[in-house]
């Protein structure tokens, strides 16, 4: 991460509600190989249910953290309060504009919803079910026959998740090294990488937008050139704020869920024993790894002063609503740095709560739990191969490199 000093803590922070911590410079957060980001963020709960962290946004940036998840589910149920508006993506440009529908508010927001909800509803993913299982199965078995060791990140996770969510756009994967690039550059790039991913990747969502309407197809562009929202069309910064964000939402998400879930497993050769012998157990596994190993920070900007319970927050400031705190919350879930699973009745926010929670979760589930089933069935009892150290790093997405699996 590129070196930015803090800005200053404001003035009406009081000075005991200053914490030590944050998702980016905390022990555990800077690329660690063999870390545990996830475990790392958890020392939160051991101090007040709110604090103020001085840096805790990839700027530098101060927030405060809501530690406990009943707090977070109140702030992100509040969007009069605690709204989503921050133009992460068009700031990165000095622009202002919002990513389509994660940083609107009401009413703006349920419109967009109400619109694009039903292009992932359960029934159209269960329609792609077919070809989220042959993608894993190509990879995989090709994985399989090329020898006893791969790259899990470059070889499955990404080009997996990559390819059904390009196939969602309607495009094709010929280009999907360089969407993952981009991807990367953008959410994990510096000062330079960054503003140029944002910029190459609205060029080329303004590109297809001209082809769609030059020649619409039955893809997503085609579909957001067609729809209207209160009896008019799509304005061109609506139609992009949209397809950057499903651009940039699934491109790595997924691909990190895979690679948190096996790097678990690897290490855990009985659990894997009993998923593999007892497949109809992964639906379940899958859920308890994504609540031990969830990848986003969600932040807010509140919008008035609030007193939340006796602390100042005022108009402006930034919240932060971790995912990765709120699932280890040992008021919510029993032993929460236990992974069991077995665990039921599992409310975990990976996917969020409230207003913005997750447009594709179901997709995503779906791919997490295929992609599980097909490597287990096809690979047998696999670990971290020696000599290598999968390196973990936090930040606003969690994320895993380098995820060398061997099964000699
Ligand atoms: C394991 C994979 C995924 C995780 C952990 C995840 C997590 C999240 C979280 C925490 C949010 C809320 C962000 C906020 O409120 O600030 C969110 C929103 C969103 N996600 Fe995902 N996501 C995943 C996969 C996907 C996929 C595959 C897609 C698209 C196909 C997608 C599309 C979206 C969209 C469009 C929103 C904005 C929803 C709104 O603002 O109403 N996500 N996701």
């Amino acid at each position: 991460m590129e070196a930015l000093a803090a800005k200053p803590v404001p003035p009406h922070v009081p000075p005991h509600l200053v914490g030590d911590f944050s998702l980016f410079t905390s022990p555990g957060m800077a690329p660690t190989p063999n870390g545990d980001p996830q475990a790392a963020a958890a020392v939160v709960h051991d101090g007040p249910p709110i604090f103020y962290s001085p840096f805790n946004t990839r700027d530098g940036r101060g927030t405060w953290v809501i530690t406990r998840a009943q707090d977070q589910r109140r702030v992100l149920q509040d969007p009069e309060s605690f709204s989503s508006h921050r133009s992460i993506f068009a700031s990165a440009l000095g622009e202002n504009w919002p990513m389509i529908p994660l940083e609107l508010d009401p009413p703006d927001h349920g419109k967009f919803r109400t619109l694009l909800n039903p292009l992932l509803s359960p029934r159209r993913v269960m329609a792609l079910e077919t070809a989220v299982r042959e993608r894993a199965s190509f990879l995989i078995d090709r994985i399989a026959s090329s020898g006893t060791s791969c790259d899990v990140m470059k070889d499955f996770a990404f080009p997996f998740a990559v390819n059904i969510f390009l196939r969602f756009l309607g495009l094709s994967d010929d280009r999907l090294d360089e969407f993952v690039g981009w991807a990367n550059d953008l959410l994990h790039g510096d000062n330079v990488q960054r503003p140029a991913a944002a910029r190459t990747i609205i060029a080329f969502i303004d590109d297809l937008t001209a082809q769609r309407r030059a020649e619409p197809v039955d893809d997503f562009m085609s579909f957001l050139i067609k729809a209207e929202i209160d009896g008019r069309p799509l304005t061109d910064l609506e139609i992009r704020g949209t397809g950057v964000l499903l651009f940039v939402a699934g491109l790595d998400t997924v691909a990190a869920a895979i690679g948190f879930a096996l790097n678990y497993l690897a290490r855990n050769p009985q659990e894997q024993e009993l998923l593999r012998g007892d497949p109809s157990r992964i639906l379940l596994a899958a859920e308890e790894l994504l609540r031990a190993y969830p990848t986003v920070q969600m932040i807010r900007v509140a919008t008035r002063d609030v007193d939340f319970d006796g602390v100042p927050i005022r108009k402006g400031d930034y919240v932060s609503c971790a995912t990765m705190i709120a699932n280890r919350d040992p008021a919510e879930f029993s032993c929460p740095h236990m992974i069991d699973l077995a665990r039921e009745d599992n409310r975990h926010t990976a996917f969020a709560y409230g207003p913005h929670r997750c447009l594709g979760s179901h997709l995503a589930r779906r791919e997490i739990v295929v992609g599980l089933e097909e490597w287990l069935k096809r690979i047998p009892s696999f670990r971290i191969k020696q000599g290598t150290a999968p390196v973990t790093y936090g930040g606003h997405v969690f994320g895993i490199e380098n995820l060398i699996l061997d099964w000699s």
